[in-house]
């Protein structure tokens, strides 16, 4: 089970340390070099590249589902003219953080953040274009009450969009069973398997449009770059527990993603 507390905690806690190595993005994935261009933020190129197949035209009304510091939200509403975005989280922290972000912006008109847990949401049914998770669905504790809520709100022909990381579909050895394991405790995750996420989603009367492991494009290389000065000094920015970044060898993840559409009945 995902203690949601502790996941709160965790983000109230690193606001500082993200913003400051990260930049207001909170994504472990990013393109991998050979596919990144200039001087170009890599997480810009990144979610620009994963976007490249969704719409996302001017009118639209999003939702950004774990939203973190909103550094996908404002990048998204400067480079599309006319979307709204509402942007949720579990942490009270990252709000603050966040609004004052969206006000330096000038996007307060453009932009509402709000604390609030993705399973249970204060919106109206059918009131957004498309959602989008972006590294945040891990600390869903329940895909049939998180997607029937997604579906309410959606509305009918808006799509979903999910980025993440999942557990390969194959068979599992033992260390990767552990680590898995290990990696989901301490970061109060429940990393899903694509296709069972898939499957719920399917069910509850969605479309998938693709469903796509992203290994070939996408690594942490950008993310390792910018936290390991951190991770040398044996900073412990996980306050979850005691355990500490990137002592994995054999963990069993890969980054993927799916988009599906809620059918007009
Ligand atoms: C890895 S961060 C990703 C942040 C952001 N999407 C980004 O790309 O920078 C995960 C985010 O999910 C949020 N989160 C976790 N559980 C949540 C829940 N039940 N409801 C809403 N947000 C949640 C956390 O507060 C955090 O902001």
């Amino acid at each position: 089970m995902i203690d949601i507390n502790q996941v709160k905690q965790h983000y109230n806690r690193t606001i500082d340390l993200y913003s400051k190595y990260l930049g207001d993005f909170i994504q472990a994935g990013t393109l991998k070099n050979e596919y990144l261009t200039g001087n170009v933020n890599p997480y810009h190129q990144t979610i620009k590249w994963l976007l490249r197949d969704m719409e996302v035209k001017s009118g639209m009304r999003i939702l950004d589902a774990g939203c973190g510091l909103c550094g996908p939200a404002i990048f998204l509403a400067s480079s599309y003219n006319n979307i709204y975005i509402d942007a949720v989280t579990i942490s009270e922290e990252q709000v603050k953080y966040s609004q004052k972000s969206i006000n330096e912006s000038n996007l307060t008109d453009r932009i509402k953040v709000i604390l609030a847990d993705y399973h249970h949401l204060p919106y109206n049914d059918n009131n957004f274009d498309a959602i989008f998770f972006f590294e945040s669905i891990g600390y869903s504790s329940n895909h049939n009450i998180l997607f029937k809520e997604i579906s309410r709100v959606l509305k009918p022909n808006g799509y979903v969009y999910i980025k993440d990381v999942f557990v390969k579909e194959e068979k599992l050895s033992e260390d990767e069973r552990c680590e898995i394991k290990n990696f989901n405790t301490v970061f109060q995750q429940l990393t899903p398997r694509r296709s069972k996420l898939q499957k719920v989603i399917e069910d509850l009367n969605f479309k998938i449009k693709f469903s796509r492991n992203l290994s070939q494009y996408l690594d942490y290389s950008f993310f390792y770059k910018s936290m390991k000065t951190q991770i040398d000094d044996h900073i412990v920015i996980d306050e979850i527990s005691d355990y500490k970044y990137f002592r994995y060898e054999n963990l069993p993840v890969y980054f993927g993603d799916i988009a599906a559409i809620k059918e007009s009945k």
